[in-house]
């Protein structure tokens, strides 16, 4: 071989030795510039909720809190769909977040995403699904919203397996890792008296929330559900009644009295 060729195809060797490290090098300011960056934020929908609601919540989130420190991964889910999984999932997150605790919020409805429809505000790419399916990191799918303390993992794409997906390992990582990082993390699961998603999450969980919609939901079907739960070794923390009517005296025996007292009382203080 020539001294000439020889020199090009040493020349060719270190151009592409010197492409690899600037590769290796573009690749590490990337993934340092990554750590650095901060997480995407994204805007919640805000309501004002009734005052007596309010009072309830920061009861709930007191019985939950005297159910013990170890009790850090909540599971919300209920009989059927519309009975308030949703709601009370958010404003209990916004509640805990207020006595300064990082909380994370997972919406874990795979089938029914109402927050994804009605309570984000703003663009967000990824979510649970992404995640699951290995398609990103879980940092990625976890958005920081203007709310202190409130951080949210949107459920995502549709996918056509959800029980599989959210049986997967990814998912006990996601909630192991998700300990290390937030001090309360809160899972609002598909309806499990329709889907058995909920049951296999609930392993993962340290309890589990059930909300039952007052007037709507069959006795068997209650307990058919709360069986389940049972089955999963899950402890149940409790059932919240929900959108009781008050004036109805069948749950609540102060009725009108109680709703025109808060009312005073609350007027009271202004
Ligand atoms: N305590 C409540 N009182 C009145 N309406 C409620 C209450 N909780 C939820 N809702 C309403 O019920 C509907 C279904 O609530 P949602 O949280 O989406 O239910 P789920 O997640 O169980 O399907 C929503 O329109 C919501 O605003
Ligand atoms: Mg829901």
């Amino acid at each position: 071989m020539s001294p000439e060729r020889q020199m090009g195809k040493r020349k060719d060797c270190v151009c592409t030795e010197l492409a690899l490290l600037l590769q290796k090098l573009a690749w590490k300011i990337k993934k340092r510039l990554g750590e650095t960056l901060p997480m995407e934020q994204i805007v919640l929908k805000q309501h004002e909720l009734p005052y007596e609601v309010a009072e309830q919540l920061k009861t709930l989130r007191t019985n939950i809190r005297f159910c013990g420190d170890d009790k850090r991964v909540i599971l919300i889910t209920s009989c059927l769909s519309g009975e308030g999984k949703s709601t009370m999932s958010l404003e209990l997150t916004r509640s805990l977040a207020e006595l300064d605790k990082r909380v994370l919020l997972i919406d874990c409805d795979l089938r029914k995403s109402i927050l994804q429809k009605h309570v984000i505000r703003g663009k967000f790419t990824e979510g649970l699904t992404h995640f699951l399916a290995g398609q990103c990191s879980a940092d990625d799918a976890v958005y920081q919203t203007e709310e202190d303390g409130v951080y949210l993992m949107p459920a995502g794409a549709i996918p056509p397996n959800p029980s599989e997906l959210l049986s997967s390992d990814r998912m006990a990582r996601l909630i192991a890792m998700s300990r290390k990082s937030y001090d309360y993390v809160i899972a609002d699961c598909a309806p499990l008296g329709m889907v058995v998603d909920a049951a296999v999450i609930a392993p993962f969980c340290d309890g589990v929330v059930l909300v039952i919609e007052a007037g709507n939901i069959p006795y068997g079907l209650a307990q058919e559900v709360a069986q389940k739960l049972k089955n999963t070794h899950c402890p149940i923390l409790g059932a919240v009644l929900n959108k009781v009517d008050r004036e109805s005296k069948k749950y609540y025996k102060y009725g009108k009295y109680y709703n025109k007292r808060y009312e005073e009382y609350y007027q009271g203080d202004h």
